[in-house]
């Protein structure tokens, strides 16, 4: 996106939440950190004269949504959303749905598996209750302080992740459960590609319900639309 951006005249900012260590280069201006709710934003909003937001977070990080959904329309800004669409169950896939992170949690309330749990870092301390698992994190950056799984092992990548690659390590690890959120996109697919060839069970979690807006699947369909508005 910010690659596209930077080859028209659009004068656009990055903004990150700064929930990782390093950020990719990008060749247009970025700001990092939250704004301070919604009011923080709408401040943002009008003394940096913006004329378009165009919301690129991550599907679950629905807070931000939120907030940018209310700030836009009291600020009477346009707002689109370039989004996914969630990955539907397919044929051979044997998954457990759930709505939030916290059924996850409660769905492993069984015997000792050894469980993918591909869920970021932010939200580890809730599988804390289920400690009789094997856990293999994947993480984009090493936790801040030691996990409290009593047996587990970190793989730290950041994607896009392949097929070859997670086959090795549900081999390497005997994985037997997969705990993801529907991210939906191609860069976090494989292991749900993987754990249905090897006939593993996903908990797959649902995203959070945000708000209705305008959403737009399509890179280049953002430009047609910061254009048009
Ligand atoms: N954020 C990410 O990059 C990211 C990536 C992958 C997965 N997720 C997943 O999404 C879930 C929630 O994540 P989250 O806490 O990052 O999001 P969140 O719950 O939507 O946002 C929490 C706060 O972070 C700040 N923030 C978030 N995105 C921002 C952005 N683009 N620019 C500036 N500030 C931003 C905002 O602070 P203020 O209210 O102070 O403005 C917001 O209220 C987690 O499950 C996480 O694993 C997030």
């Amino acid at each position: 996106m910010a690659q596209i951006i930077s080859k028209t005249t659009i004068n656009a900012r990055l903004s990150y939440a700064g929930r990782v260590s390093r950020l990719r280069p990008s060749p247009i201006a970025k700001r990092v950190g939250g704004f301070g709710g919604i009011s923080g934003l709408l401040e943002y909003l009008k003394s940096e004269q913006i004329t378009h937001v165009i919301d690129a977070t991550h599907p679950f990080a629905s807070q931000m949504s939120k907030n940018a959904i209310e700030a836009c329309s009291m600020a009477k800004i346009p707002l689109a959303a370039l989004t996914r669409p969630a990955w539907q169950e397919k044929k051979g896939d044997k998954w457990i749905n759930v709505p939030n992170l916290e059924a996850a949690a409660e769905h492993l309330k069984q015997p000792k598996k050894n469980v993918l749990l591909a869920i970021g870092r932010q939200n580890l301390a809730l599988f804390y209750t289920q400690p009789q698992h094997y856990y293999i994190l994947r993480l984009v950056d090493p936790p801040d302080q030691p996990l409290r799984f009593p047996d587990h092992s970190i793989n730290i990548s950041r994607g896009p992740f392949t097929i070859k690659n997670d086959t090795a390590l549900f081999k390497n690890h005997k994985i037997d459960l997969v705990v993801a959120k529907n991210s939906g996109g191609s860069g976090a697919y494989s292991k749900i590609e993987v754990a249905r060839n090897l006939g593993v069970s996903v908990v797959m979690i649902d995203r959070p319900k945000i708000p209705s807006r305008k959403e737009i699947f399509q890179t280049d369909s953002v430009l047609n639309w910061v254009n048009q508005v």
